[in-house]
């Protein structure tokens, strides 16, 4: 059973100590071109509502598709959390823009860019860490890339992001139903480097296990008295 699928086993949910296990298993990692078709899956997937919080607006699918057509994977830092089945369960898109672009944060940097992190999780996986991973995860490749300021906006209503911003000590403004946050980083040092480095190489690994082990049960599915899932 994969970390994210355990989680929605019932017992994980009273369980503080297999909880705490499971997040701790959440890996990170950083997609790329060939990941394109899984990210659009994974918006496609959101319910409305969820569109609203993430989008800031219901998108329509051909907005979804437009959006993910046009996500720059060289430019922008898009990272990713599978599962088991090789879902995508959350996307954290990672943007940099010139401070200037974002009043807020203006006066809070004297570095060039800054950056602005958007997540989704699936229904499914929530509740795990999933977020929250994939927020560390952003916070320390922006400090790793000479990036002191990271920034999010999200509706006033969205508890769970605030809980997340709050627990990271983002300074939160919020104006007119809306909520601006943003998080000043540490400069980076080797163990920040290093600490990326392993975490993006395990997800790597694990990544490539999970491709391996569907390849494998497909094949044992082909042959004759092998019963797969
Ligand atoms: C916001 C979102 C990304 C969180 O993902 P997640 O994987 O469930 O988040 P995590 O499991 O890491 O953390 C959730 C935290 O919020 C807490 N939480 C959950 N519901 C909450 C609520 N209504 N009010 C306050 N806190 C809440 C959880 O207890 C947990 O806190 P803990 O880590 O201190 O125990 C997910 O709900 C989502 O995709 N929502 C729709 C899109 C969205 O809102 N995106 C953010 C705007 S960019």
């Amino acid at each position: 059973m994969n970390s994210i699928d355990a989680f929605r086993h019932p017992r994980a949910r009273t369980d503080d100590s297999l909880a705490e296990r499971i997040r701790s298993m959440v890996r990170v990692k950083e997609l790329s071109e060939r990941d394109r078709r899984r990210v659009l899956m994974h918006f496609l997937a959101l319910e409305d509502s969820d569109r609203l919080l993430r989008f800031g607006t219901v998108l329509p699918d051909e907005l979804i598709t437009r959006y993910v057509q046009k996500m720059d994977f060289s430019r922008d830092t898009v990272l990713g959390v599978y599962d088991s089945k090789l879902t995508l369960v959350g996307v954290g898109h990672l943007a940099f823009a010139p401070r200037e672009a974002l009043p807020l944060v203006t006066s809070a940097t004297i570095k060039e860019r800054v950056a602005e992190f958007g997540v989704s999780v699936s229904d499914s996986a929530r509740g795990v860490g999933v977020g929250s991973k994939l927020f560390e995860r952003a916070a320390m490749h922006c400090r790793n890339g000479d990036v002191d300021t990271l920034y999010m906006h999200c509706l006033a209503s969205n508890q769970t992001m605030i809980h997340i911003a709050k627990k990271a000590g983002m300074e939160i403004h919020h104006t007119y139903g809306e909520t601006d946050a943003y998080l000043k980083l540490l400069p980076a040092n080797p163990a920040s480097v290093l600490q990326e480095a392993v975490e993006e190489q395990v997800a790597s690994l694990d990544y490539t296990l999970k491709v391996n082990t569907r390849a494998a049960v497909k094949f044992l599915g082909t042959l004759p008295g092998f019963k797969g899932e």
